[in-house]
């Protein structure tokens, strides 16, 4: 079978490093890729959001299974593009169509459909040039701190949590009236804030049945103790202490089985990765967000966790069979600590040489933001995140002791990585 991944990041490299070991795999092609999915595969440089582009690829590379990593195209729709293709409706897709992709690309979406099929999560309005003075009076019958957040995609940046009611009001203002997140912000959602420790957790489905993956935590701020700005994620660690066997049911009851109901009853043919982003308030799960495919940097510590051939699983996803599908975990932890460009997740350098990355064990390097040189081949920084090291143990800190001591041998000019990565469980 040959495989299209499309994406660039951390989570393609892994999603690459497993696909790769079924022996179902035949050619494996990473639309762009990165430095490290060149080792697995063959990189395409293509913009993933042209359909035009991605079709002459698909029939040329003969390409049986798409597996999609961001959320840009699906929300674009490019599920439902290769379905009304005749040359391309044959191709397994592993990604949902843009009716179940709209679960993360419009926090309203979501939203309502939570409320129609009793999820639990923090209650909202939502507001736009229509109604922006009733959101300043919203606003003030809430406490502090006020949670505003762009109804559309924002690059993981559209979310504000604030302390005080004049910021608030002002920074709605923006987002609506001067388009702070662009289009994305045209409407907003202003929700509860909820307290609590958060949570990922991951559903494969097809649409009728799911298999729930390992769940995971991430780490978004940059600093230390969850300080500074926020990131795409500096790490990641799974299994989750807290998500005991009593909690995960909770979840699986309240969210994971309502949602999948939900879309049944909507007819969205959703086959491919539901990510909950959840938050543990007291001993109740509520939703913070849907994501329409695996995270990133949590897909670098759950992939290396799953023990079954993921082209097997993908297979029963397109093929609505996964109900009868087993699917198998490896019981070891794992831990994934990102290094970043000095400066990120504001203005960094780029093209800075990196030494050590040949001949590490015990260890499994995901490339994220990796390039090689177009001349000599080496392998130079081109993002903010630049590689994540995921490493097993029989417990968290033997996961994360010996990450870190990989991460200590990779180096390049800025280097910057959290050591905390953990800290807030046990
Ligand atoms: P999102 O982009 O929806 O994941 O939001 C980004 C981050 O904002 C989340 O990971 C949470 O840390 C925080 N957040 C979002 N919504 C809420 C909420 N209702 N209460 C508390 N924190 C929130
Ligand atoms: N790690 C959070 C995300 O992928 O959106």
């Amino acid at each position: 079978m040959n495989i299209l991944i499309l994406g660039s990041g951390g989570r393609e490299h892994a999603l690459a490093w497993k696909l790769s070991q079924s022996e179902k795999t035949d050619d494996l092609f990473i639309a762009p890729g990165n430095a490290g999915t060149r080792e697995l595969g063959t990189n395409i440089p293509i913009d993933i959001n042209d359909f035009n582009e991605l079709k002459k690829v698909v029939v040329e590379k003969d390409i049986d299974m798409m597996v999609v990593g961001p959320e840009v195209p699906l929300v674009n729709g490019i599920s439902d593009y290769f379905k009304n293709e005749p040359a391309l409706q044959n191709i397994a897709i592993i990604g949902p169509v843009k009716q179940g992709a709209m679960l993360e690309g419009s926090k309203e979406f979501a939203k309502k459909f939570m409320k129609r099929h009793n999820i639990p999560t923090a209650a909202y309005k939502s507001f736009n040039t229509s109604n922006l003075e009733e959101g300043y009076k919203f606003l003030e019958t809430l406490e502090a701190p006020y949670v505003l957040k762009a109804d559309g995609l924002a690059a993981g940046k559209g979310v504000l949590i604030l302390y005080d009611l004049e910021l608030a009001k002002s920074e709605l203002a923006k987002m609506i009236e001067e388009a702070k997140f662009g289009e994305a912000s045209a409407k907003v959602v202003i929700e509860e804030f909820l307290d609590g420790i958060e949570l990922s957790v991951f559903v494969l489905t097809d649409g009728k049945s799911y298999v729930i993956l390992p769940e995971a935590k991430d780490y978004k701020r940059i600093g230390e103790g969850d300080s500074g700005l926020n990131t795409g994620g500096m790490g990641s660690v799974s299994p989750v202490s807290f998500a005991t066997s009593e909690f995960m049911d909770k979840i699986e009851n309240q969210i994971i089985k309502p949602t999948i109901d939900g879309l049944i009853e909507e007819n969205i043919d959703y086959r491919g990765f539901i990510f909950f982003g959840l938050i543990k308030v007291g001993d109740e799960p509520y939703v913070i967000e849907y994501n329409c495919r695996m995270g990133d940097p949590e897909a670098e510590s759950v992939i290396p966790r799953i023990k079954s051939d993921l082209v097997d699983a993908f297979e029963a996803v397109a093929n609505k069979s996964l109900d009868t599908f087993k699917i198998e975990f490896d019981e070891r932890h794992a831990a994934a600590i990102m290094l970043v460009s000095g400066g990120y997740p504001e203005s960094y350098e780029k093209s800075k040489h990196i030494s050590g990355i040949e001949n590490l064990k015990d260890c499994i390097l995901f490339h994220a933001g990796t390039s090689n040189d177009i001349n000599t081949g080496e392998v130079k920084t081109s993002g903010g995140r630049v590689i994540a090291i995921c490493s097993y143990g029989n417990s968290m800190q033997e996961s994360l002791d010996m990450a870190y001591e990989k991460a200590n041998l990779i180096e390049y000019e800025g280097r910057y990585f959290r050591t905390d990565i953990g800290f807030d469980l046990k």
